[in-house]
Parts: structure tokens; sequence; C-alpha cells
């Protein structure tokens, strides 16, 4: 074989390898393998069991993510990027699809602003015990 048909071969083949692999992260981003679970005082409590209700088919136990959205404890979703405003506008209004391959977020019916404010409290909780500030 000429040395330039086995660098064509090759050049293919780390073409195919870079897109498989970008596909393959196109759904979790930057997503943290393993979730250190924090000690959590009452109202992080209420907010985890308000998120479990109505969030964590999505967002994964944990705020971990699943196959049908994004976890929400990685830095992308930290206090300076996305402001406690933009949870209870994702949970009021939806949030369209801009950062991942999700779909968009439609709004979650029957949960109250209070009841927002408590699972910004919990998932703020994640964040804080794994790095994310
Ligand atoms: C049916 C699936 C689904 C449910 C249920 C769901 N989400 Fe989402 N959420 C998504 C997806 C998908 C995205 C990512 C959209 C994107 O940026 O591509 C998202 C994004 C978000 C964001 C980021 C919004 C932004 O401004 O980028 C927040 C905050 C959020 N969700 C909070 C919540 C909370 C809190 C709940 C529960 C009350 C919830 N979500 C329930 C699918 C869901």
């Amino acid at each position: 074989m000429k040395k330039s048909t086995l660098v064509i071969y090759a050049s293919v083949a780390i073409g195919v390898a870079a897109v498989l692999f970008f596909q393959s992260n196109s759904n979790t981003g930057q997503q943290i393998a393993e979730i250190s679970i924090p000690q959590l005082n009452a109202v992080q409590t209420r907010g985890r069991e308000l998120f479990d209700a109505n969030c964590s088919v999505c967002h994964g136990k944990n705020a971990a993510g699943s196959d049908n959205g994004p976890s929400l404890v990685q830095k992308i979703y930290q206090p300076r990027i996305h402001a406690d405003g933009a949870f209870f506008i994702a949970v009021k209004s939806g949030a369209r699809a801009h950062h991942w391959k999700f779909g968009s977020m439609m709004p979650v019916a029957g949960v109250e602003k209070s009841e927002v404010a408590l699972i910004v409290q919990y998932v703020r909780a994640l964040q804080r015990a794994n790095g994310i500030k």
C-alpha cells in the first residue's frame, strides 16, 4: 500500500473517531460521573421530595441527569450562569433546547413558586457539595 493511501485511511479513521466521540458526549456534556450527596437540612429535604416528584424523571436521581434531560449538578448550572431565576422561568415557561440535544423542557404544571424555591435550595446544596459555586 502506498504511503499516501495509508495517510488517507488514517485521517478518515481519526475523523470517524472524533465524530463518534463528540456524538457520544453531546448529551452528557460536563456531567459529573459520581455525585456526592450532602447532609440536607429540612428545607433542602423538602426540596428533594419535590424534585423527585416533578423533575427527576428528566434531570435524574440526585439531579445527576437521565436519557431525558441534563444533570443540574454541573458547572454550566452554577448560580453565576443560571441564577435562581432560571429555575422559576424553566418551571413556569419551559426551556427551549439550547445547551443539549434532549429537546426542549416543557413547563411543569402544578409546581408552585414557593415549591420551586425549595427545589432551588436542594439543587444548590447538591452543587455546593460537588464544588460548584
Ligand atoms: C420532561 C423533561 C423535563 C422535566 C420533567 C423537567 N425538565 Fe428541566 N430541563 C429539561 C431539559 C431537556 C433541559 C435542557 C434544555 C437545554 O438547555 O437544552 C432542562 C433545563 C432545565 C433548566 C435550565 C434552564 C436554562 O435556563 O437553561 C433548569 C433550571 C431546569 N431544567 C429545572 C427543572 C426543574 C426545577 C424541574 C422540575 C420542577 C424540571 N426542570 C423538570 C427537561 C425537563
